[in-house]
């Protein structure tokens, strides 16, 4: 007999939703936990359990859970209606909005999820330039389209030489014709990357880049290897491509903004949704007129049911408008005390861990030094394992919610208080799996 409200919700889920789910991310072992309600950074379970915070619904929500001005500005909009086979104007706003905080979003279009937006970039990509290949980082996360889904989580058995890394299948039954069109460079390595390329100049769309990748282990692309990449692409005929779903909280202008040369297109999606699902594909008019009704044969004929509905449009527009330049800041230097708090923390733990991150996200690694590439920041079983305890314990004992990866994306939500509880918390995590910790060093991959 189930002991608790979420294992009888779960158990009654599996008979309908295949694993009990829609997403495996919220899966946790003996089963998920449900949500009830949730307001601002507290999210409370449907035992009655409140909890901070930390993942945002995948760094999707930036002012947290119900902000009472977008709740009211959505609930007007619901009133006139949630979808029209028409244009609208929330749609015309948003586009306008974005394009003031970003010179090279010249242009835009909107659909519903940043999965949509990759995919609808990378065939941008193609259709604008005329070749098959995309480039992408080994080990980013970029959705679950066919292509950006390439070598998302290789392991030490199939990722290869790191001259020349495989394309990895991701999913079972993906075909070869597919990863032979995806080339997988290594983040952040200058040398090796452009040799990669050159290899494949004459057949590369785009080289595709998150700037901030969260999975190769969120850290920032340097300066230099952002220019290389833009100078490079410049050269043989293809396009500089971000990915900035997660990426786009870091500054006012997006990722991007610390950069002195530009990508051709952009894609966009999580916060600026307010909350409801949201993608936006960004970039040079030139480039995104393959998408343009306005001539005979259309490059890239592209639609899409809910894209722009204006539920979304306005939901996007209000969290965008409360996030100005003032908030950024404000989030952002309080995410820097929350890094200095959990770096104090496991000083005084004496367990060998580290801190990465950028604006106002931030992933604790269980190793002495950060890592800088995807194979360093692998994890293995065993470490994977001990990364669950500690969100684990987070969880039940500590009642904060952290992002699977052990990171936090914070919410304007959030306030010193939570930060204490957190850093607080994570002190006790780190004692509490000391020994486990340490046991780990031993086999570091
Ligand atoms: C960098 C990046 N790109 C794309 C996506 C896909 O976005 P969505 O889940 O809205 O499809 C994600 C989702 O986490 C992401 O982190």
């Amino acid at each position: 007999m189930p002991t608790n409200k979420h294992e009888a919700l779960y158990n009654e889920a599996c008979n309908y939703l295949t694993g009990g789910l829609s997403r495996n991310t919220v899966y946790r072992y003996p089963h998920p936990i449900y949500a009830a309600k949730a307001s601002g950074c507290y999210v409370t379970d449907m035992e009655g359990v409140e909890r901070i915070d930390f993942a945002n619904n995948m760094a999707a929500l930036i002012h947290g859970h119900a902000h009472p001005t977008i709740v009211e500005a959505v609930i007007e909009q619901l009133q006139k209606g949630t979808a029209y086979t028409t244009g609208t104007v929330p749609e015309i706003e948003l586009a306008k909005h974005l394009n003031s905080r970003q010179n090279a979003f010249e242009i835009m279009r909107f659909v519903n999820s940043g999965t949509e937006a990759v995919m609808a970039m990378m065939k941008a990509s193609r259709a604008y330039t005329g070749k098959p290949k995309i480039a992408k980082a080994e080990g980013a996360y970029h959705g679950t389209s066919n292509f950006a889904e390439v070598s998302q989580a290789p392991n030490p058995d199939n990722w290869g030489d790191i001259d020349s890394p495989n394309s990895v299948a991701h999913v079972h039954g993906t075909p070869q014709g597919l990863l032979d069109n995806v080339v997988i460079f290594p983040f952040n390595d200058i040398k090796r990357t452009l040799a990669i390329l050159d290899r494949h100049a004459k057949d590369i769309a785009c080289v595709m880049l998150d700037p901030v990748p969260h999975r190769v282990g969120l850290c920032r692309a340097d300066d230099a290897y952002i220019e290389a990449l833009y100078h490079w692409t410049r050269k043989n005929n293809a396009l500089l491509v971000f990915d900035e779903v997660v990426t786009f909280r870091v500054s006012y202008g997006g990722g991007q903004e610390s950069y002195k040369v530009k990508p051709d297109m952009t894609a966009l999606g999580k916060i600026i949704g307010g909350g409801f699902p949201v993608g936006a594909l960004c970039g040079r008019e030139d480039v995104m007129k393959v998408l343009d009704p306005r001539q005979p044969k259309i490059p890239f004929p592209h639609s899409g049911t809910f894209s722009a509905n204006p539920i979304t449009m306005t939901a996007g527009l209000t969290a965008m408008k409360l996030f100005d330049r003032e908030a950024v800041k404000k989030l952002n230097a309080l995410t820097d005390i929350a890094v200095k708090q959990i770096r104090e923390a496991i000083k005084l733990s004496g367990v060998p861990a580290s801190v990465t991150g950028a604006g106002s996200m931030f992933r604790i690694h269980l190793r002495p030094n950060p890592p800088t590439t995807y194979r360093e920041a692998y994890r293995t079983p065993d470490r994977l394992a001990l990364i669950q305890e500690l969100l684990d314990y987070m969880l039940y004992e500590e009642k904060i919610m952290f992002i699977n990866t052990l990171s936090c994306m914070l919410s304007t939500a959030i306030t010193q208080k939570e930060v204490d509880r957190l850093s607080e918390g994570f002190y006790r995590a780190l004692l509490n799996k000391k020994d486990k910790i340490m046991a780990l060093q031993k086999n570091t991959y």
